[in-house]
């Protein structure tokens, strides 16, 4: 097929590389001529494991084109995809104005029949809105349905994810447009969840909802187990095992963060409240989310007595391992809030020190984990990246001033840190 793309992020980049990859032509339309010129030399604005040789691969096969303009990719097109951000406004609600400017361009290219796929995450209500914009932008007879495929994969595992999903969420209004989609997903096995519209916007968003509650819900959890003696590792692990409940996502710890969670989560509250709905359930788990990162703080605060002139070192600042990604992290409030308390703070990530840069000032970042413990009167895991857990735990507590260790995400053996000298506080144990 000929597919276009719009939005070359997380999203965007790795599905259209996959669906190239997969032997169809795909172009990306992209906003920015230096990130557009990049890509179409193999450099990309991301980092996800794997996907550079993947793009690599695909541009020289001459199945992944990236351009500016829309002339030689939507007319033809048999999908096209909406990939573009959906940050939230200050109300929390999702702001849709890429979504929309880039629909009226889509409809002013139009030729034959396109199924328009919204992959971005977007409020119930917005496939329609995205109909109405590009019948009234389209200047010909051209032909098309919109259709709307939610998104669910993770970022540092995207490339599987896309290739082995749990499910595909189809909603389409019309039988033509479905049976597109389905072509297009014919070497992908996952079980298909056909509906309409409205349906697939909810399902992105309780997906994402559901999984912050769990993560809420686990780090509520540690609290009380952290107060009663309790071990929430254990807790946590053995409620995994009832198979209503599941294992995954039940990891007590600093906090989810990331540019979905966070969102989705204010827009279904947003979304809820604009039917009268009080989503009461949900601003709790974003409360029990905002204390997971302000206990870490306390937790030092406690430890170093008053953290003022003293210095505290960070492992890992991106939201999550495997990604560059700083958006939401909750290394950035911990890091500020221990700096308002007038410590100074030292920090290495594998893969987002470039974009921690724009975010987080006055901190000094380092080139490795050994150079962040030197020193160091308390260290703090903020991100469960690998390495750190391979890391050489003696040389690191031979260098510091003071062994304090807070491991906001569970991520070292107490036993053995405590062994090797460190005094060891972590989430929940
Ligand atoms: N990141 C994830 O893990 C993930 C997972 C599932 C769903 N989603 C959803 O998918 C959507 C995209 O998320 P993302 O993480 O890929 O975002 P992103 O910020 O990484 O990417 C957005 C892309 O849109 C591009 N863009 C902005 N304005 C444009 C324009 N006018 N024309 C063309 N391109 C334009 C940007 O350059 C960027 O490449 C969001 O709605 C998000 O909620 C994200």
């Amino acid at each position: 097929m000929k597919l276009t793309f719009l939005g070359h992020g997380y999203v965007g980049l790795v599905t259209a590389t996959i669906f190239a990859d997969l032997g169809n032509t795909v172009y990306v339309i992209g906003h920015t001529k230096e990130k557009i010129d990049n890509l179409k030399k193999g450099i990309l604005p991301i980092y996800e494991p794997g996907l550079q040789e993947l793009v690599q691969k695909n541009i020289k096969a001459g199945r992944l084109i990236f351009t500016l303009d829309y002339k030689p990719a939507i007319p033809g097109s048999d999908v096209v995809f909406i990939a573009v951000g959906t940050p939230p406004k200050p109300s929390g609600e999702a702001n849709l104005s890429t979504v929309f400017e880039v629909a009226k361009k889509i409809g002013e290219n139009l030729s034959g029949y396109t199924v328009i796929s919204v992959k971005s995450t977007v409020p119930i209500g917005t496939n329609r809105k995205v109909k109405e914009i590009i019948n009234n932008a389209k200047a010909n007879k051209a032909e098309f349905d919109v259709a709307s495929i939610p998104e669910f994969l993770r970022e540092g595992s995207a490339l599987q994810d896309t290739l082995n999903p749990d499910r595909i969420v189809i909603g389409a209004e019309s039988e033509k447009a479905r049976q597109v989609i389905i072509d297009l997903h014919k070497s992908i096995t996952a079980p298909l969840v056909l509906t309409n519209l409205e349906t697939a916007e909810m399902i992105k968003y309780a997906s994402n909802s559901f999984l912050a509650t769990k993560i809420s819900f686990s780090n509520a959890i540690a609290k009380l187990s952290e107060i009663t003696g309790a071990d929430a590792i254990q807790v946590l692990d053995a409620i995994g095992l009832d198979k209503r409940i599941g294992k995954e996502f039940l990891q007590p710890g600093a906090g989810y963060g990331g540019s979905c969670f966070p969102k989705d989560v204010k827009a279904l509250i947003s979304i809820a409240k604009s039917y009268n709905y009080k989503f009461s359930l949900l601003e709790e788990v974003e409360n029990i989310n905002k204390q997971a990162r302000q206990d870490i703080v306390k937790k030092a605060t406690k430890l170093l007595d008053n953290p003022e002139g003293k210095i505290i070192g960070i492992f890992g600042l991106a939201f999550k391992s495997n990604t560059d990604d700083m958006r939401e992290a909750p290394s950035i409030d911990i890091i500020n809030a221990l700096k308002e308390k007038g410590a100074k703070i030292k920090a290495y990530d594998p893969q987002s020190m470039n974009n921690a840069k724009g975010l987080i000032k006055d901190i000094e970042f380092c080139k490795n984990i050994y150079e962040v413990a030197k020193g160091a009167d308390l260290l703090i895991v903020a991100t469960d990246w690998n390495e750190f857990k391979e890391a050489d735990l003696v040389k690191i507590k031979n260098s510091m001033r003071t062994p304090l260790l807070i491991d906001g995400r569970n991520i070292y053996s107490p036993e053995k840190a405590k062994e090797i000298g460190f005094t060891y506080i972590g989430v929940g144990r």
